[in-house]
């Protein structure tokens, strides 16, 4: 990236986003380390605790018991189409497991491991920063960058709404959508914890400040169009398509980019490949495993 962001980097154990309700939250103001709790924090402190990991194994056969007759066995999930394998480009150069990894891929059936992986290098980019949650560094970098890009180009101001969030404040996040809609709707739109892009810290939620602020109709906002067109200029994609719901598991969600650097988003944009579970030939991860 040619522009770096001004940050200043926190021990990734003391840096939990304070709120955990996305929309309309906090205004944007000095930012301010917190613990687990959000009460402010100065001190480093243990990782959050962890809590048990979420089973990632596919469901177990219906019928494990052994008997003469041949048992029917459960249906894998059916894969994404896999793409031909690319000329001239390592597909396998980073890993998609590795939680550090910037090309990790989590989805309803690939959580996070550990479940309570917290990622190494947070920082706070210099942008204007709604739940005054902090990225990996690469990421803020590059969110800098693309946010100066989309104003220089007439797109108009943009605002970070929501990025790293950790186990415990997934915990809150999704439960608050069951509390409110049900898990029917929660799992329709909000990752269970431990299966949360956000928690990877590569994940930034982005509005325009005003209006339709994590709503459909961002994308139609110069904001959500522009980023829609030029996001994979500097390493973030939209990460959950609106014609990909059965592929991703969740709704359209143009306010979501998720960072992979701009070798891979260059990688998808020039090929047309539209999710990482079919750029990488995963099964599509319409559900919860088991
Ligand atoms: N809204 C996305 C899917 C998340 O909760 O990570
Ligand atoms: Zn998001």
């Amino acid at each position: 990236m040619s522009q770096r962001a001004g940050r200043r980097t926190l021990p990734a154990a003391i840096v939990v986003g304070l709120c955990v309700a996305l929309a309309g939250c906090a205004s944007p103001g000095p930012l301010t380390a917190v613990d687990a709790t959000g009460s402010p924090s100065s001190s480093a402190s243990a990782s959050p605790s962890a809590p048990e990991p979420t089973p990632s194994d596919p469901p177990a056969s219906p019928s494990a018991s052994p008997t003469d007759a041949a048992p029917e066995p459960a249906p894998p999930p059916e894969p994404a189409p896999a793409p031909p394998a690319p000329a001239g480009f390592d597909s396998g150069q980073r890993s998609i497991d590795d939680p550090a990894s910037l090309w990790v891929v989590a989805n309803k059936l690939r959580p996070m491991n550990p479940a309570g992986f917290v990622p190494p290098d947070l920082a706070y980019p210099s942008v204007e920063n709604a739940n005054g949650q902090p990225l990996r560094a690469p990421a803020g970098d590059a969110l800098v960058a693309m946010f100066a890009a989309a104003a220089a180009e007439g797109a108009g101001g943009m605002r970070l709404q929501s990025a790293y969030r950790s186990y415990d404040t997934q915990v809150g996040v999704y439960n608050g959508y069951v509390a409110r809609e049900g898990q029917a709707s929660a799992d329709a739109q909000s990752a269970r914890p431990g299966h949360s892009e956000h928690q990877t810290g590569l994940a930034a939620d982005i509005s325009a400040g005003s209006s339709c602020i994590l709503a459909a109709c961002f994308a139609d906002t110069p904001q959500g169009s522009w980023l829609a067109q030029n996001a994979w200029r500097f390493g973030f994609i939209l990460r959950y398509p609106a014609d990909k719901v059965p592929v991703t598991g969740y709704m359209f969600e143009p306010w979501h980019f998720r960072y992979v650097g701009t070798e891979l988003s260059t990688e998808l944009h020039e090929r047309g490949i539209r999710t990482l579970e079919e750029f990488f030939g995963l099964p599509a991860a319409p559900g919860y495993a088991g």
